[in-house]
């Protein structure tokens, strides 16, 4: 069994896009300047914005963060995501993900400039994704795409069993995998909580990569011999520790790993991806900005 080292290779691609940003620098362009808006105090998405946020420091961007008590208006959002689009000093931004219940979600992306959208969630960079024309990716899918690239992971022919169907990870996952291409090429089927025969069907997989968002679900028993296996599941586990949690992931990492060829490991497997590639879609924008 070999690990996936999503903190290791976060950390080569953070290097690299230091070193474009440096460039920039150099050429008299200013740096990607990266703003995140966060609705509320879920201990989560704090956690998720305030290390996005850090690294922009890391790779040398400029970031802003723009907060909101849970009780912001729709309207003050919308405003807000406006003034942040005809914002020509940002060249992207992302509203972390969940909203209070009282803000429509699609409403909030919709109104994203598709430009700007480096979360890759506008229904313009969704459909260009699924097109195969040049767009932002969803970072969490992109970042698999990485992890398996840079493995040099055959996919091609390839059965890949995608668990979950969310609209960040698992539908988008399903259509990279699908795509044409290395990564890429794979025989997919997206699997969810109607699907029947789940583990059946997970155990005919060569390439597992589970966002069902249920802690330990993906068991030995379900994993072939062999199998590359990706946990992009992220949960924190309340016990007796100092810090009063542990992170686990959808798979039951202990059992599956002595089956797998692959296997991603939580924490620094897939969640380390995700803010490198948010960074890398960000470095684009920054590229492609109007001069
Ligand atoms: N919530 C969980 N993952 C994400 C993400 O990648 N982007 C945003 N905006 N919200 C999220």
């Amino acid at each position: 069994m070999e690990l996936l080292d999503g903190k290791k290779i976060s950390n080569d691609i953070k290097d690299e896009i230091a070193a474009e940003v440096a460039a920039m620098k150099q050429r008299g362009e200013r740096a990607p300047h990266l703003a995140a808006v966060l609705v509320g105090n879920d201990g989560a998405s704090l956690t998720y914005v305030g290390a996005k946020v850090r690294s922009c420091e890391r790779v040398g961007f400029d970031s802003t963060l723009v907060k909101y008590e849970t009780d912001v208006t729709e309207a003050e959002l919308l405003a807000k995501i406006d003034e942040l689009n005809n914002d020509d000093a940002i060249d992207g931004f992302i509203v972390q993900l969940p909203l209070p219940k009282h803000i429509d979600e699609q409403k909030v992306i919709m109104a994203i400039d598709p430009s700007k959208d480096v979360d890759g969630f506008h229904p313009t960079n969704f459909g260009k994704m699924a097109l195969d024309m040049e767009t932002f990716l969803p970072a969490t899918p992109f970042g698999v795409m990485e992890l398996l690239d840079r493995y040099k992971i055959e996919t091609s022919g390839k059965h890949c069993v995608v668990i979950g169907r969310s609209h960040i990870v698992g539908r988008p996952m399903s259509i990279l995998m699908g795509r044409k291409g290395n990564p890429g090429d794979s025989t997919v089927t997206l699997t969810h909580s109607r699907t029947q025969n789940l583990e059946a069907i997970c155990k005919q997989a060569d390439i597992v990569i589970s966002a069902l968002g249920v802690p330990n679900f993906v068991k030995a028993e379900m994993v072939k011999e062999g199998a590359v296996v990706v946990d992009v599941g992220i949960h924190r586990i309340p016990d007796n520790s100092e810090k009063g949690y542990h992170i686990t992931g959808d798979v039951d990492f202990e059992a599956v790993s002595k089956k797998a060829s692959y296997i991603t490991p939580v924490p620094g497997g897939v969640g380390a991806m995700t803010i490198a590639m948010l960074l890398k879609n960000t470095l684009i924008a920054g590229q492609n900005r109007k001069r």
